[in-house]
């Protein structure tokens, strides 16, 4: 949908309609388990999943009802307990937070102004409302930390909570790798009208010639470096890594187990065999590059991955998505919690991109060898806490977004970013090479 050519009704329409179907999710979410688990920690590492809710319901609140409403605070009170800068989520259990109760009223009522001040807000004019920026901006919020919840929903213990169909097993045979040839692409956007500050502006990059996997590598190809002891052999792994993988002895991705002499996983409260098809997820930087290294291979660059993601050398422009110009349809990717796992390699046929790469859009977020960085150009909007200040080495870049992505938080141009040891969110990784001497063209 081009949202830069709706008419105002069409677009509060649009507005709408994304808020309630977002909320919709994060009631699945939050009603799929009892008030006991949604107070609970589940991992230091994740926030209960009732400091989730009554913060979307918060940065709403902030953003929307107060500055693009210019209505009164509804709790200044709780402020400062949903700042996700004022306390670690580690900390988060031990603040006097809203209870399961209160945090859904909350949230049902600033969600009540909302809806009402989106018909009398005018939608140009200031920058934060132009073309509903504001309401796009914080449809993406929700959707994010629904991801966040729904990792939560993985680390939990306990039998299952959230149901799905499984993703589609037709899959084609393809080659391993395909070729892009060298050349100057258009990176990031200028004109998406709801596109974050870090994925401005647009900017030509020029990018070598490279060869990239056609999917994301898999359990069955990662079991090979498993098996061939590449968790054991120092020459595959950075000093950086090396030392997170003795430290946090690491030995395989994160919910495996070994069963026997096969290997079984946790998936959101299922115990299964290792599907050796799916792309491998749950693994960090440090292991997707150790691998790579055992491969004879490396990561992709932000800026590879973005270019076979996008670059139509038909009309020499940059798409939206790998297949077009059109939002994401379900026979494009896995996305938005349709299915609880990736899709096995080689599927999503209608979600190639124009090099014949599959499954850059959805399954796993793909990590890259790029450190989280502006563009030329950058200027942080609406607030530097957005992208700014994650700027940095200590922030590896992620692109594509995973199953549990949301359409609405996932474009060709979207960037994610995280630390290199994390391994809890639904990360897997493709591998890329410089093409050897004899390969030239
Ligand atoms: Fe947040």
């Amino acid at each position: 949908m081009n949202l830069a050519e709706l008419s105002d009704d069409d677009l509060r329409a649009h507005v709408a309609a994304e808020l309630a179907r977002t909320r919709q999710r994060s009631a699945e979410l939050t009603d799929s388990v009892d008030d006991e688990d949604l107070v609970r920690q589940h991992s230091p590492l994740m926030s209960p999943l009732v400091w989730d809710l009554a913060h979307v319901g918060s940065q709403e609140e902030l953003w929307l009802v107060r500055d693009v409403g210019g209505r009164e605070a509804i709790r200044p009170d709780i402020d400062d307990l949903y700042d996700a800068f004022q306390h670690a989520r580690a900390d988060r259990p031990q603040l006097p937070l809203l209870g399961p109760a209160e945090a859904r009223d909350y949230v049902g009522t600033v969600r009540e102004k909302v809806f009402d001040l989106l018909e009398r807000t005018p939608l140009e004019g200031r920058r934060l409302v132009d073309r509903a920026f504001a309401f796009g901006m914080i449809v993406q919020h929700e959707q994010q930390h629904d991801e966040t919840m729904l990792a939560t929903h993985q680390l939990r213990s306990g039998p299952p909570a959230l149901s799905a169909e499984p993703p589609p097993s037709d899959v084609d045979v393809l080659p391993p790798e395909v070729f892009v040839p060298g050349g100057t692409f258009t990176m990031g956007t200028s004109t998406e009208p709801w596109a974050l500050d870090n994925e401005r502006p647009a900017h030509e990059v020029h990018v070598d010639d490279f060869y990239l996997d056609t999917t994301p590598v898999t359990n069955g190809q990662y079991l090979a470096f498993m098996d061939a002891g590449g968790y054991d052999d120092p020459r595959w792994w950075s000093e950086a890594g090396w030392a997170h993988r003795q430290r946090a002895d690491l030995r395989a991705p994160r919910f495996w187990q070994r069963d026997g002499d096969r290997w079984s996983r946790r998936r959101f409260g299922h115990l299964e065999p290792v599907p050796e098809a799916e792309p491998v997820v749950h693994v960090s930087f440090h292991e997707a590059e150790a691998y790579a290294a055992w491969a004879g291979k490396r990561l992709p660059t932000e800026q590879e991955w973005e270019k076979a993601a996008r670059f139509d050398p038909a009309s020499g422009r940059s798409r939206r998505y790998p297949w077009g110009d059109d939002d994401p349809r379900p026979e494009h990717a896995n996305l938005g919690q349709r299915h609880l796992r990736p899709a096995p390699a080689g599927a999503y046929r209608a979600g190639a991109a124009p090099c014949g790469a599959r499954q850059l859009i959805g399954d796993v977020w793909e990590w890259t060898a790029t450190d989280f960085l502006p563009y030329p150009g950058f200027a942080a909007f609406p607030y530097r806490e957005y992208s700014e200040v994650f700027f940095g080495p200590e922030y590896k870049v992620l692109r594509g977004g995973s199953f549990g992505t949301d359409r609405a938080a996932c474009r060709g141009t979207f960037r994610n970013w995280d630390y290199p040891i994390r391994r809890q969110i639904f990360a897997g990784f493709r591998c890329a090479r410089t093409p050897r001497a004899e390969e030239r063209r």
